[in-house]
């Protein structure tokens, strides 16, 4: 009796046991495509993207600096796409002899809000040239936060002369229809404006709703693939210059443009380096102009009773808790953020910090400034983060130096 039942318990636990591994299995290969799809990149929609432009260019609907050499002299070709994950469509192309990356937010022009509409006579009417400035003003003002004064606001984001399409209808809804797309594009506004940072990528021009970007890729250090680059103790000599050029860049972006520029989503991957050896901001979906910065911090969760709840990714803010109020002020800055996701080695870093085991004679107090940088005020609650001084900037730059030099 007790035999009968110890055995149909135990045939009961095997049959649990093999239902539990049935449903792992499924569940790893329900991930692993998902992961799959996700990470993957359509070399036939990739082509059929340019295509699609290209006639529409060939119908007068589009224009660009570009569409030329992309659609008629074929001298801006399509080589491979990049991996993009439900984001925007980008497109490793060659443009004489040069690698360039091709852009766009949404594959298809049509995907934007469109300049013109069909009235009752089945005429197009588009706005007048007042209007339009009037609404790229618009949004380029959203965007940057900046105030745009009496400038030549579309020569700002366009590199062709728009007066050149004016007095023909047809020509004049072409760039109106492809100004309006890259409008409606954060990132382009920002680069274009930024043009003259020397960290940020050249943008080359554009065709349709499509921009041309210096190719500047992240590579294996800053964008370890999986078990491709388990950073270990080697390479300090170019770990260390790339921790250098990061600095440099943060420096630059302090110093050099009209605006200081926050960087609220600080990751390796979104650094580069130029075929030169230029390091740039490849990413700049979330930095902010110094005035947005105060708007957007102020923006979507006014409400909060701690003061994550006014973080802007890894801009972090401050709740004014007896109001239960975001302030307007971002408490830390952009190299405490950078030591803290970039350069230290914490348990969320699967690949470790860049620039874990330094060499000895600079590891103690390397590994002391970083960690200061990381959280300068050693505050104990996780999210809560303040500014890192510009002493800690010269300290963590003087030693990489140091080590470089011996
Ligand atoms: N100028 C460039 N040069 C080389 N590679 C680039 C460039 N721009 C983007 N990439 C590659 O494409 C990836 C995605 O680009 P980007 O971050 O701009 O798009 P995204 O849609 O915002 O993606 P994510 O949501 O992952 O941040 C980058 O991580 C990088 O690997
Ligand atoms: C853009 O709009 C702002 C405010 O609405 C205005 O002050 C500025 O002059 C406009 N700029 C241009 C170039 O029209
Ligand atoms: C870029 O232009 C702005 C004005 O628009 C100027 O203030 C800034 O100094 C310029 N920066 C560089 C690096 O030329």
């Amino acid at each position: 009796m007790r035999r009968i039942r110890f055995m149909r318990r135990s045939c009961g636990r095997r049959k649990v046991i093999y239902y539990i591994i049935l449903i792992a299995v499924a569940a790893l290969i329900a991930f692993a495509m998902y992961t799959y799809r996700e990470n993957s990149c359509d070399d036939r929609e990739s082509r059929n993207i340019i295509t699609s432009l290209c006639q529409l260019y060939s119908q007068g609907k589009v224009a660009g600096n570009l569409c030329e050499d992309m659609c008629t002299a074929s001298i801006l070709t399509y080589k491979k796409c990049t991996n993009y994950r439900g984001g925007k469509h980008i497109l490793i192309s060659d443009w004489k002899g040069k690698t360039v990356i091709l852009k766009t937010k949404e594959a298809y022009i049509d995907k934007y809000f469109p300049i013109g509409y069909e009235g009752i006579d089945g005429e197009t009417n588009i706005p007048s040239i007042v209007e339009f400035t009037d609404m790229i003003n618009t949004s380029m003002t959203s965007v940057l936060g900046l105030n745009m004064l009496k400038q030549d606001i579309i020569g700002r984001l366009w590199q062709m002369k728009f007066d050149d399409f004016i007095g023909d209808k047809d020509k004049l809804h072409s760039a109106m229809t492809s100004i309006w797309s890259l409008a409606q594009q954060d990132e382009y506004i920002m680069m274009q404006y930024f043009q003259n940072s020397s960290h940020i990528p050249e943008i080359y021009g554009t065709c349709g709703h499509i921009y041309a970007m210096e190719y500047a890729p992240p590579g294996d250090l800053l964008d370890p693939r999986l078990l491709n680059n388990f950073l270990d103790g080697s390479q300090w000599k170019l770990r260390a210059k790339i921790a250098l050029d990061i600095l440099q860049l943060l420096g630059a972006m302090n110093n050099e443009l009209s605006h200081p520029l926050h960087l609220c989503d600080i990751k390796g991957e979104n650094f580069g380096f130029t075929e030169t050896g230029l390091i740039k901001a490849i990413d700049v979906d979330m930095a902010f102009p110094d005035p947005k910065m105060k708007t957007e911090m102020l923006n979507p969760h006014t409400k909060c009773s701690k003061h994550s709840d006014c973080d802007w990714f890894d801009c972090k803010g401050w709740c004014n808790i007896e109001q239960s109020k975001c302030t307007d002020k971002r408490i830390n800055n952009n190299l405490q953020a950078v030591c803290e996701k970039i350069f230290s080695t914490r348990y969320e870093n699967v690949f470790n910090g860049l620039l874990q085991s330094p060499p000895e004679s600079v590891a103690v107090q390397l590994n002391t400034a970083i960690k200061k940088c990381a959280n300068p005020t050693g505050e104990t609650s996780p999210g809560l983060r303040f500014e890192a001084p510009q002493e800690t900037f010269n300290e963590i730059k003087d030693l990489l130096l140091k080590s470089l030099s011996s």
